[in-house]
């Protein structure tokens, strides 16, 4: 077989093979492939398609490319939960105590941000002391003794995805429907859960910028897990507004916390019941309203702050919570003119967020832990002149001065109240 060939037949709008998928994907992989053939093939890939059947041959074959996470050393019923990435978001944080205060097995592989998006192994790494890199025996030790626990992903998993994705983020081929769902979804399956609740982000502050080709990708993605055998479902939500009030790292883990207490931001609270009751009712098989209700009760009760608190400290994080300080300069964002916030675009948050150290704008970048943003008013909310829309916190005041520039252009304030868009749009299962 010749990668010449691969090109040639993609180029002229024919279906591949999975044996030529693999012969790309395991070659690649090894290094004998050069990159600019693998960009061609990338290319004719994205402008030409690949059907379902082409799309799961390259899931698969992503994911045997490195270690296939075994969870059968985990007793009971496994589960993950991804988000295709937002600004803001902290759900993982808050859904997987939860679904672990009822019993499943939260076996959970994070990632860290880049660009405007948030990861929660930073977020997590904000806590005192806490360990992402558990070795596997006490990854899966743990959570057959508390039902959680969150690492980063090992070198190993999907090698494939990560080179590949590291060519398509340099040849323009990343906003491709069959792209995306089999580098989700590759990582997924080589993690091991059977069962897995994709939170399909759309919106300003997504990959995915309307319902349309977000529902498209959610369906990819619910079909390519069903094929290797998983139970699936996707629930499609609008991240044209940044998730809750809090964006940065120590920021968010305060407003983890304040979820749990029965405290803090209406929408996120609904998104994280939501996103947990779907996963109990495909894990457990249990009535959607009935899952909803339990779920609910483990935040009214306290008890699935009580598991955050054990999973927290199992991973040797500080038990008072003692997350990294706020940064100490800080610049209030106030209303200039009286109306309505039109809208918040969560891409221009999340990229001031960077700005202010809270992101990386490459791998190699550090974070500051305690920079971000608190929003204070958010779309459809009635200000007046003087108001604080938004506090920024940073350690200098040269980053302020230049966060204040960006995020200042993220939202309009206009007279009209605007129609409220709901934050969740539809579940796929
Ligand atoms: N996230 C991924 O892991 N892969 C993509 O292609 C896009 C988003």
């Amino acid at each position: 077989m010749r990668i010449y060939d691969i090109i040639e037949k993609k180029r002229d709008g024919q279906k591949l093979t999975k044996e030529e998928i693999d012969f790309f994907v395991q070659e690649y992989t090894k290094e004998n492939i050069e990159d600019y053939q693998a960009s061609a093939l990338l290319m004719a890939i994205f402008i030409n398609g690949m059907d379902e059947e082409e799309t799961v041959n390259l899931t698969e074959s992503m994911a045997k490319s490195g270690d296939m996470l075994d969870l059968s050393a985990i007793d009971g019923i496994t589960a993950d939960k991804h988000s295709t990435g937002g600004v803001g978001d902290k759900t993982s944080l808050i859904v997987a105590p939860i679904c672990a205060t009822l019993g499943i097995k939260m076996a959970k592989m994070s990632g860290r941000g880049l660009g405007h998006t948030g990861g929660t192994i930073d977020k997590l790494e904000s806590i005192n002391g806490f360990n992402v890199s558990l070795k596997t025996e006490d990854f899966f030790k743990q959570v057959n003794d508390i039902c959680v626990s969150i690492i980063g992903q090992t070198g190993n998993l999907a090698p494939a995805d990560k080179k590949i994705y590291a060519l398509r983020d340099v040849t323009a081929t990343v906003d491709n429907i069959s792209l995306i769902a089999s580098s989700i979804m590759s990582k997924k399956i080589a993690a091991g859960a059977k069962n897995i609740v994709l939170d399909v982000k759309c919106g300003s502050g997504a990959f995915m910028k309307d319902k349309e080709s977000a529902t498209l990708l959610a369906e990819m993605m619910v079909k390519i897990g069903k094929k290797c055998g998983r139970n699936m479902a996707a629930v499609i939500t609008n991240m044209d507004i940044p998730l809750g009030s809090n964006v940065g790292n120590a920021l968010e883990i305060n407003e983890v916390i304040d979820i749990l207490n029965n405290k803090g931001d209406k929408q996120l609270r609904e998104l994280c019941i939501v996103l947990s009751a779907t996963i109990l009712s495909i894990s457990l098989d249990w009535d959607y309203e009935v899952a909803y209700k339990k779920a609910e009760q483990t935040i009214i009760d306290g008890s699935a702050y009580k598991k955050l608190i054990e999973f927290v400290t199992a991973q040797n994080g500080n038990e008072d919570f003692c997350v990294a300080p706020v940064s100490s300069k800080s610049l209030e964002i106030k209303a200039t003119k009286d109306g309505y916030i039109q809208s918040i675009n969560s891409r221009i948050v999340g990229e001031s967020a960077v700005l202010l150290g809270a992101g990386r704008e490459k791998k190699t970048d550090t974070i500051d832990y305690g920079a971000g943003i608190v929003l204070y008013k958010k779309t459809c909310d009635k200000v007046s002149v003087g108001d604080t829309i938004a506090i920024l916190y940073a350690e200098t005041d040269e980053r302020l001065k230049n966060a204040e520039k960006l995020f200042n252009t993220s939202y309009t304030i206009d007279d009209e109240k605007p129609e409220m868009k709901p934050l969740i749009y539809k579940t796929i299962r």
